[in-house]
């Protein structure tokens, strides 16, 4: 059996990373063969550029920059973790994944959606996750729970305003409606519970 490659993609505060623990955590249970990986960050290369593009906040590369390095992690990601997995038989879970770079390099820097999408599919061998669930919820509301979280969670994105998280959101949903039968929306003002069944649904249906 090939192994099933699901992300989860959102804008900050939108309870992507929570739910991509929660179905870790289910198909554990069923011992089911999974690993939970996340991009950028989930290789040791990785994890070096995550240090650059996401934590660091004194450290500013330019827009290009930026869209290569988290090309460069992604293609760590998929070389090391996600193929693998996938020859193995093994679940991939990834709290992000391929489309993070159309909505915050592309629409929310301003960089062009078509280079962004050659150089993804450069970074993946052409390779698309089997599901990806886009937990979507309004700015305003992801701002305000970001606010509530300790400081030492805020990334260089989430101190972005509201008007570049509404253009990153308008980025998932584009990648959505041009990919409906892997893009699956799900709404994330949704208690934590009711959210994690809506997932667990669309991933039996697919899986069927
Ligand atoms: P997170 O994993 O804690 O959500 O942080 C990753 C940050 O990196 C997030 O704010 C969005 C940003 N990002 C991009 O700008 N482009 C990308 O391609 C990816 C995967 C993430």
């Amino acid at each position: 059996m090939m192994g099933l490659w699901i992300t989860f993609e959102g804008i900050g505060g939108s309870g992507k990373s929570t739910q991509a623990d929660f179905l870790y955590e289910y198909f554990k249970k069923q011992s089911m063969n999974v690993v939970l990986t996340k991009e950028p960050g989930g290789t040791v290369i990785g994890g070096l550029l995550r240090n650059i593009l996401v934590i660091n906040l004194d450290v500013k590369p330019e827009s290009l920059s930026e869209l290569f390095l988290f090309e460069a992690d992604r293609h760590e990601t998929f070389k090391k973790i996600v193929e693998p997995n996938i020859k193995e038989g093994i679940i991939t879970i990834s709290d992000r994944g391929i489309d993070g770079s159309i909505a915050y390099q592309g629409f929310g820097r301003g960089l062009d959606i078509n280079m962004i999408s050659t150089l993804t599919n450069l970074a993946t061998d052409n390779k698309k996750p089997d599901i990806t669930i886009l937990i979507d919820i309004e700015p305003e509301i992801a701002e305000k729970r970001i606010a509530l979280r300790d400081n030492k969670t805020m990334d260089k994105f989430d101190l972005e305003k509201v008007d570049f998280q509404s253009r990153v959101r308008d980025g998932f949903l584009y990648t959505a409606e041009k990919d409906p039968n892997r893009v699956k929306i799900v709404d994330g003002t949704k208690d934590v519970q009711s959210l994690h069944k809506d997932i667990i649904q669309i991933i039996d249906s697919q899986i069927k």
